[in-house]
C-alpha cells in the first residue's frame, strides 16, 4: 500500500466524496478514514486500528465483513462471464436465479424482480413504473406521489424528492412539484405530548387524508414508506399505523411502495419489514442487504396488480423505454446468490432477532435513566438513542451544539462506530446480523461511557 501521506494529499486534492463537508475536507480540516480489510462486524484502517462497525457500513454489510463465499462467487463469474446486458430478454444463469430466490422470499401476491445498481436508482424506477402504470390505465392526472417528512429514499432528483430530510433539499431546488410529504410516523416528536400512540396514529392518519383531499386523489399515484424509517432517525412506527394508512390508500385507489431497502432480507427478524408489519405492498424496493454490499444491485419487486398493467402497456406499445446498461449485472447476481445463501445457512434472519432485541433491551436498561436520554428504540437488528437536553420537558438540543455527531465522536475513540443520523441528536445503530451477544456488550459498554464523557 502506498505510504500514507501520498494517499492523503490524493484524498484531498481528487476525491469528491459523497455526503462529506467538501472544503473542510479538501482544507485537510477533517479526518480521512482509509479502510483496508475487515472480518465479522470489524473492519481495519491503514493505521491498524481495529473497529466495530455497529452501523455495518451504511447498514448494508449484513453478512459481515470477509465472507470468503461471496468473494469466491463474485471471482467465479468474474472469471465465467463479466458482463452481459439484460435487454430484449436476455440473462444470465446468476440474474435468473437471484430472481427466482428473492421471490421465493419475497412477501405474498409478488411477481417479477428488476434488478438495478443501488436504492436510488431503484426507487426511480419504481416512480417511472407507477407514472407508466397510471397512463396505460388512462389516468394521465394520476402521478403525484405521497412520501414522509424523515423518510429515506435516495439523492436523485426524484429520489431526494422523495427523501423528507432538509439537508437533501437545501441549495438543490427539491423536492420537485408532483413530490408530497406528510407527518412521520414518530411518536417521540409527536405535536402535543399528551398524544397517546393511539392518537398520534390517528393524527398520522388525519394527515394522510387532509393531503388527499388537498390534492384530489384522481392527481396521487402512490405512497412510499420505509417500515421502519431509517436515516431520517430509526424509528420503528406505533403500532397500528400502517393499518391505518392502508386502509386510506385502498380506499383512494393509491398504489403502496413499500422501500425496504434497510429492511429486506433480514434486518428486523424476519425476511422483509412487510411480513413483520402487515404491509401488503404494490412494490417493494431492495438494495443493500440483496448482496450485503459485496457488489452493487438493487431491485424493484412489483407485485400481480401492476405486473398485469405492465403487460396490458407492452401489448399496447411496444417494449418499455426503461433499463440501465448494468441492470442485472451477473457479478451484483453472483453476489445476491451467495449471500442469499449464506444468510439461510447461518440463520441470519433469527439471529437478528434474537440478539437484535438483546441490544435493544440491554442499550434500554443502560441508556434509559441518563437524564439526557430523551428515548431508546429499536426493531430487530436497528437501534436509536435519542439526546435532548430536558427529557422531563421534551427540549431538544440546539442543533448547533452537535451532540449526536460529539456522542458518536466519543464512541469511536473506544473503537466502535455508530452513526449520527442527519436530522436530530440522534445516534444509531445497524450492525451486521451477525453480531454476538458478547459483541453487542461491547457496544453498549461503550456508548455508556461515550455518553458519560460528553453529558455527563
Ligand atoms: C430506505 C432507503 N432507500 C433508498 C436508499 C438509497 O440507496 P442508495 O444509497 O443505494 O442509492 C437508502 C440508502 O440509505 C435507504 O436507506
Amino acid at each position: 500500500m502506498l505510504k500514507n501521506d501520498t494517499l492523503d494529499q490524493w484524498d484531498r486534492a481528487h476525491f469528491l466524496h459523497p455526503s462529506t463537508h467538501l472544503a473542510q475536507h479538501a482544507r485537510g480540516e477533517s479526518p480521512n478514514r482509509i479502510i483496508t480489510g475487515g472480518s465479522g462486524v470489524f473492519i481495519e484502517d491503514r493505521d491498524g486500528n481495529r473497529l466495530l462497525d455497529a452501523f455495518a457500513g451504511l447498514y448494508c454489510v449484513n453478512a459481515g465483513y470477509g465472507r470468503p463465499e461471496i468473494a469466491e462467487a463474485i471471482a467465479a463469474q468474474a472469471r465465467e462471464l463479466a458482463y452481459y446486458h439484460a435487454y430484449v430478454g436476455h440473462g444470465t444463469e446468476a440474474s435468473i436465479t437471484l430472481a427466482r430466490m428473492v421471490l421465493e422470499r419475497a412477501p405474498k401476491g409478488m411477481s417479477k424482480v428488476y434488478f438495478g445498481l443501488g436504492g436510488s436508482d431503484a426507487n426511480e424506477t419504481n416512480i417511472k413504473l407507477v407514472w407508466y402504470y397510471n397512463n396505460v390505465l388512462g389516468r394521465q392526472d394520476k402521478k403525484k406521489i405521497i412520501s414522509r417528512w424523515r423518510g429515506y429514499h435516495g439523492s436523485g432528483l426524484v429520489t431526494g424528492s422523495l427523501t423528507g430530510l432538509k439537508l437533501f433539499h437545501d441549495k438543490f431546488d427539491l423536492p420537485l412539484a408532483c413530490i408530497l410529504h406528510t407527518e412521520a410516523p414518530f411518536h417521540y416528536r409527536r405535536p402535543d405530548l399528551a398524544m397517546s400512540e393511539a392518537d398520534f396514529v390517528g393524527y398520522c392518519a388525519e394527515e394522510l387524508e387532509k393531503l388527499i383531499a388537498r390534492e384530489d386523489a384522481d392527481t396521487i399515484a402512490a405512497f412510499i414508506g420505509e417500515p421502519v424509517l431509517g436515516t431520517g432517525g430509526i424509528v420503528p412506527p406505533p403500532p397500528g399505523y400502517w393499518e391505518a394508512i392502508q386502509k386510506i390508500l385502498k380506499r383512494h385507489d393509491i398504489l403502496l411502495i413499500a422501500d425496504e431497502v434497510v429492511t429486506g432480507f433480514g434486518r428486523l427478524g424476519t425476511m422483509f419489514g412487510s411480513d413483520h408489519y402487515g404491509i401488503a405492498p404494490d412494490i417493494i424496493t431492495i438494495a443493500k442487504g440483496l448482496t450485503s454490499a459485496y457488489a452493487p444491485l438493487s431491485g424493484s419487486i412489483v407485485g400481480d396488480r401492476v405486473w398485469k398493467v405492465l403487460e396490458r402497456g407492452t401489448d399496447a406499445f411496444g417494449p418499455i423505454g426503461h433499463g440501465w446498461t448494468y441492470s442485472a449485472h451477473p457479478i451484483g447476481a453472483a453476489a445476491g446468490i451467495a449471500n442469499l445463501k449464506l444468510i439461510d445457512s447461518l440463520g441470519l434472519v433469527d439471529n437478528a432477532r434474537t440478539v437484535g432485541a438483546y441490544l435493544n433491551r440491554t442499550m434500554a436498561a443502560t441508556l434509559s435513566d441518563h437524564a439526557h436520554v430523551g428515548e431508546v428504540r429499536g426493531d430487530g437488528m436497528l437501534c436509536a438513542v435519542e439526546f435532548v437536553e430536558d427529557r422531563d420537558n421534551r427540549v431538544f438540543f440546539d442543533p448547533a451544539r452537535k451532540i449526536g455527531p460529539a456522542v458518536a465522536a466519543a464512541l469511536l475513540k473506544r473503537g466502535v462506530i455508530a452513526r449520527a443520523m442527519p436530522q436530530g441528536d440522534i445516534l444509531g445503530f445497524a450492525p451486521p446480523l451477525c453480531l454476538t451477544r458478547a459483541e453487542a456488550d461491547t457496544i453498549v459498554a461503550a456508548t455508556a461511557d461515550a455518553v458519560a464523557e460528553v453529558l455527563g
